[in-house]
């Protein structure tokens, strides 16, 4: 029955920066257990939700509810307090610091008390080196390691062991398979699907279709700051997907009027913008 009750939900959330409205009666749940993938070009407003939801800024009118009680989030602290962890496109990560180090960051385990306190690092690094594994990362395996020497994927799969380590929640997972090739994307999704089976509810922010088919359960596709259509796995095709992303126009009519540009300018394409 609990499980029914949407560990985060929006009720109508509008933002806007002063003039500028971004964000339009925003209305979403996620529940545990399942990836809600946003979808939507750039621009769209995808960013500035989950910001919204991480704290980072505050709606302009509408609800934040949490296991269906209202929430108000002030600052990133508060959302984090929550457990909403945002993960960003590079991982977020420390390049120079050890893995051991990094997983660690603002939560260090200490040896010892008051002045004697010093970062044990063995501790550390064993803590973060089974919190990897444990998500089948199993290619890290020395906490010595700098975290600038990892893989994109890598990076990511660690920011989100880190995060399910220290209890989060909800996952919120900006673009993070944007910058990475086709085995790196891979990998991210096998994590993806990983935290998810752990119960964790996850948004993932993407505008690869083909990755979001890969793991979401739940689609919201965001235009122009509002949600232009929110559906369930099965319900529409990896087609009806991208033409809702590129704004309502088929991706043939984009296309024939691509064409009929170049028709036009010698076999020139239109210029990009
Ligand atoms: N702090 C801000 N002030 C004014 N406009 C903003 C601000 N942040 C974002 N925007 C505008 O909101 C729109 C959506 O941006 P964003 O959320 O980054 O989109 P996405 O992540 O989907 O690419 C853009 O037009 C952007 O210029
Ligand atoms: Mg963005």
């Amino acid at each position: 029955m609990s499980d029914k009750i949407p560990v985060l939900e929006l009720r109508k959330v509008d933002k806007s920066f002063g003039p500028i409205d971004v964000l339009h009666e925003i209305s979403l749940k996620v529940h545990r257990g399942e990836v809600l993938c946003l979808l939507g070009d750039n621009g769209a407003g995808k960013s500035t939700l989950i910001k919204t939801l991480a704290g980072v800024h505050k709606p302009t009118r509408g609800q934040i509810f949490m296991d269906g009680e209202e929430v108000a989030f002030y600052r990133p602290k508060d959302a984090a307090d929550r457990g909403i962890a945002t993960v960003h496109q590079f991982g977020g990560t420390f390049p120079l610091m050890s893995i051991g180090r990094s997983f660690f960051v603002g939560v260090e385990p200490t040896k010892g008390w008051g002045p004697f306190k010093i970062f044990d690092r063995k501790t550390a690094n064993e803590i973060a080196v089974k919190a990897v594994q444990d998500f089948g990362i199993t290619r890290i395996d020395d906490g010595d390691r700098l975290v600038g020497g990892l893989s994109g994927g890598e990076r990511q799969s660690l920011a989100i062991a880190r995060a399910v380590h220290f209890g989060a929640r909800v996952l919120i997972l900006d673009e993070p398979t944007a910058a990475l090739g086709v085995k790196q994307a891979a990998h991210v999704l096998r994590i993806v699907n990983e935290a998810k089976r752990r119960g964790l509810a996850v948004i993932f922010i993407t505008h690869q279709v083909m990755h979001a088919m890969a793991v979401g359960d739940h689609f919201a596709v965001l235009i122009r700051g509002a949600v232009a259509a929110d559906f369930r796995k099965g319900e529409k095709t990896r087609e009806e997907i991208t033409d809702l992303m590129a704004g309502g126009e088929t991706m043939a009519d984009l296309e024939a009027t691509i064409e009929g540009y170049m028709e036009a300018h010698d076999g020139r394409p239109p210029p990009a913008h």
